[in-house]
């Protein structure tokens, strides 16, 4: 029996914990810092250390003889988190820093594609405001203004006019809206077509494909409104087929996994491609991510019937390939609760009803996001607050489940989407 440590507090970290602690490998399981509903999970405890410190979680694991890290998010992925862990002797899932640049840098990204030609929107890299303006000029509207680095998934403007091209130049390079992750900018092609959220485990060399999913960035129904980050997804996805099933692994993800190798950078975790499928079904990468998406996570989860944390130890141990994963035929919805403002400014601190009736509720599952708990009473405590996911014999079901789930729980201020899934 091992313990797990799982770093990060939002609703793809619920979801890991609760995978985590219904396998029958985990005696316990740790979260820094967690949130109301991983601390609510059997075998599962809440940590008080934040997922950016690398050196108290370690010595933390250290004490508690932690024998499997789970990093949920990107930050401590590309600040080193995995290179330290590995350092201290202690396996840790998700890659180096050097492997992280695939998101970490959307420079770096656009350029590892091109250099293992691997399909994605033209573009061009600047630093300096001028070029960029003039760059827009010459150049066909709409463009896609990226910030080079993280930027929580605010860091993309799709220019559909000259005046917010400018301004986006100026508030990303000039006056460093996002500090160092602005100072560089690319600049790339509009592509149209359906988005996928294509995930892969990788052991290091072999990679086992997870099941297809697709989320719902903005905030507003209809797909308008500010790029949030991610108001529902659901899974699998209707569109893809074997036929493209198999397109994607090999111009996209084999592709990427010998260009890693080829570049010596060894990568051992979640890799998630951000796909643009064209009318001709012909995929293009939007960005890449180097771990699991949030909420692709809480649907995909709620499918899975293999345990996370024997597939996991096969990436350290043996070939993830060869894995023979088990999913559920349902299809999964969940639909993301969120605090009215969001992702403007929102309050916290509303005290949420209904959770506790539905947790009894067969193929429903109410994954905690932002939310804390003081004498078994849960509060708001984010934007992101609940992903209430449910599973059903087609889209619809799952869809119908999840909705009247959505209408059982409260809170002064509650907002979703009612579109997931359409
Ligand atoms: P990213 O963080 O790069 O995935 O961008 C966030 C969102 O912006 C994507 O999910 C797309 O909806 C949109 N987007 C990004 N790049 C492009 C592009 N080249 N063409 C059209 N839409 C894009
Ligand atoms: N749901 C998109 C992401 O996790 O980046």
């Amino acid at each position: 029996m091992i313990n797990v440590l799982i770093v990060g507090s939002g609703g793809r970290e619920h979801a890991f914990t609760w995978k985590a602690s219904q396998s029958d490998l985990v005696e316990n399981v740790f979260v820094a810092p967690g949130n109301a509903g991983t601390s609510l999970e059997q075998k599962a405890e809440n940590i008080d250390i934040s997922a950016s410190d690398i050196d108290a979680l370690i010595s933390f694991s250290k004490k508690e003889n932690i024998d499997l890290v789970i990093v949920g998010p990107e930050d401590p992925l590309v600040n080193g988190i995995t290179d330290k862990f590995k350092k201290a002797g202690i396996k840790c899932f998700g890659p180096e820093s050097a492997g992280a640049q695939l998101e970490g840098s959307k420079d770096f990204a656009k350029a590892f594609m091109k250099r293992h030609n691997i399909p994605t929107a033209g573009y061009e890299s600047f630093t300096n405001a001028y070029k960029a303006k003039k760059y827009i000029q010459e150049n066909k509207l709409p463009l896609v203004i990226k910030a080079d680095g993280l930027a929580a998934g605010k860091g993309v403007v799709i220019a559909e006019d000259y005046e917010t091209a400018n301004k986006t130049i100026d508030q990303f390079i000039s006056e460093t809206k996002f500090g160092d992750a602005s100072k560089k900018i690319i600049i790339e092609d509009f592509l149209v077509g359906q988005e996928l959220s294509y995930i892969v485990m990788v052991d290091g060399s072999e990679y086992l494909p997870l099941a297809t999913s697709q989320d719902h960035k903005t905030i507003g129904e209809g797909d308008v409104g500010l790029n949030t980050g991610g108001m529902g997804a659901y899974s699998p996805v209707p569109f893809v087929n074997d036929e493209l099933d198999i397109i994607i692994n090999k111009e996209v993800i084999e592709p990427t996994i010998r260009g890693l190798s080829d570049d010596g950078i060894s990568f051992r975790g979640f890799l998630y491609a951000g796909l643009m499928i064209d009318s001709n079904r012909k995929p293009k990468v939007l960005e890449y991510n180097c771990r699991f998406g949030d909420p692709e996570t809480q649907p995909i989860m709620l499918r899975l019937k293999s345990d996370l944390i024997d597939m996991i130890q096969t990436c350290f141990s043996g070939s993830i390939s060869d894995y023979e994963i088990e999913w559920d035929n349902k299809s999964a919805m969940g639909v993301i609760l969120a605090s009215a403002g969001y992702p403007e400014s929102y309050e916290t601190g509303k005290k949420i009803s209904g959770l506790y009736e539905l947790s009894n509720i067969d193929d429903v599952k109410v994954f905690h996001s932002g939310t804390c708990i003081e004498n078994k009473d849960i509060f708001t405590n984010g934007g992101r607050v609940l992903c209430v996911t449910a599973l059903g014999n087609d889209l619809n079901l799952s869809n119908e489940k999840a909705y009247s789930a959505v209408k059982k729980i409260n809170w002064d201020g509650k907002y979703y989407r009612n579109d997931i899934g359409f």
